[in-house]
């Protein structure tokens, strides 16, 4: 197989589905890709992307010659031997991975066939035995994804690593899609399909649980007096903890760490194993999106009928994505204590305002901040650290800041007149 000219075929265009196809295609591959939902193949043929990734829409429109939308199942099998299957595997009630859209891709494989199923989806470890045991004759690897919102595309041209995972009888499959990766350096980890396939879970759930770890320093920083700035640059510095993912804030959300630190809980709890450590790390972040309200409480008292500004909708900055963002869990409690909500998100806001209904929306950040009791800023949105914020304090009702991602000058505000509190961070000498 030529891995120059290789077809190849994606099943589900949702955000990962989507990024895929777009970048294969940019390294000069013929793309078929299907999806499901008719409305969504309609608008991407005609060049609409509904999804915010940054360079996603560029990206599609400059290769969109080499890539065909389709609903039909016959028109990729017809043309790709290599399937990348990226369908969500979202929770169940049990906290288990739903695998309905993944079993139903397999059974559309016909019996016998050549085709290759390279499997993108978050599957808990021994999907792909079970897979195999009702489809021994399918080719089968396991290639887990790594991509973060956000920085999708620049995480797909630059992996750190590629994992191919395989087992006996689909070593020629795992070759092409080897292939595939190789134009893009990153480290190949070839392995069995059952490790690659922990080997996603296990990397999500270390890092939610780096961020776990690091919030409960910053509780511990604030009841003590250090600076978890200061603690995670000095950890971070040790290689063999690294300086990423030490950020403290109000939590991680998204549609990926809840859902897979969640789904390799019961996979160790069904499997007979109790994982405390990550009983934990949910816990410590289902409790951190809360003590925004004790900081509130701290500064202003009862919260009921003040209005609370939140700066930013979005699990993180560069998408508009609200799966299980903080900002849902924050803007509940805080009307469960009578606040008034008011939020501004530069992107989110469509995708927020039917999971937010009684949150007022701004048009902008100093819409959001007029007249407020206090702001939270939720989302690290650059454009907020180039707020006028002596202006803006003017307009509040009470200048009170309390930034839930560490991410403003807090002398700056300090000295605009605010009284700034972030996570982990020590009360100035003077107590403001
Ligand atoms: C995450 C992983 O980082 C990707 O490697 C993985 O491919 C992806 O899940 C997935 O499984 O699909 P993503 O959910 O896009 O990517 O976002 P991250 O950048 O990892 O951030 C997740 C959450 O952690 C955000 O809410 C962010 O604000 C929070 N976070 C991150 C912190 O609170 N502190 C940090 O230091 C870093």
């Amino acid at each position: 197989m030529d891995a120059e000219r290789e077809a190849v075929g994606v099943v589900g265009v949702g955000w990962v589905g989507l990024v895929t196809a777009t970048c294969f295609a940019e390294l000069g591959h013929p793309i078929v890709a299907l999806d499901v939902n008719e409305e969504k193949v309609e608008s991407l043929r005609r060049g609409e992307v509904t999804i915010h990734e940054p360079g996603l829409a560029e990206l599609l429109e400059k290769n969109s010659e080499r890539i065909t939308f389709t609903t039909s199942m016959g028109e990729v099998l017809a043309a790709t031997r290599i399937l990348f299957c990226c369908v969500d595997t979202p929770p169940t009630y049990s906290g288990d991975a739903d695998l309905s859209r993944v079993r139903s891709v397999v059974a559309q494989i016909p019996e016998g066939s050549e085709h290759a199923l390279v499997m993108k989806s978050t599957v808990p470890s021994g999907t792909g035995a079970s897979i195999r045991r009702d489809k021994p004759d399918l080719r089968y690897v396991s290639c887990p994804e790594f991509l973060k919102e956000g920085s999708a595309i620049e995480d797909f041209m630059h992996p750190d690593r590629v994992v191919v995972g395989v087992d006996e009888g689909s070593e020629e499959a795992a070759d092409a899609v080897e292939r595939l990766y190789q134009p893009l350096g990153g480290e190949m980890v070839r392995t069995d399909v059952a490790s690659a396939e922990m080997i996603k879970l296990a990397s999500n759930a270390f890092l939610a649980t780096k961020i776990s770890f690091i919030n409960e320093i910053a509780n511990v920083c604030e009841q003590t007096g250090a600076d978890v700035i200061e603690v995670a640059r000095g950890m971070g510095l040790d290689e063999r903890i690294g300086a990423s993912f030490l950020r403290a804030g109000i939590g991680y959300g998204g549609s990926c760490f809840p859902k897979d630190v969640s789904a390799l809980k019961q996979l160790a709890g069904n499997s007979g194993y109790h994982f405390q450590l990550l009983n934990a790390v949910i816990e410590v972040n289902e409790l951190q999106k809360r003590r925004v309200i004790a900081k509130l409480e701290k500064h202003l008292g009862s919260l009921a009928d003040k209005r609370i500004a939140l700066l930013g909708l979005a699990f993180k900055p560069d998408t508009d994505d609200m799966r299980e963002a903080s900002s849902l869990v924050l803007s509940a409690r805080l009307q469960g204590e009578g606040a008034e909500v008011v939020a501004y998100d530069p992107v989110a806001e469509e995708s927020a305002a039917s999971m937010l209904p009684d949150v007022e929306m701004a048009s902008s950040a100093t819409a959001a901040l007029e007249g407020a009791d206090a702001a939270v800023l939720v989302t690290e949105w650059p454009e907020f650290s180039e707020l006028d914020w002596a202006m803006v304090r003017e307009s509040m009702a009470s200048p009170v800041l309390i930034d839930g991602r560490n991410y403003l000058d807090s002398d700056a505000l300090r000295a605009a007149g605010f009284v700034y509190d972030g996570i982990g961070r020590p009360d100035p000498p003077d107590g403001t």
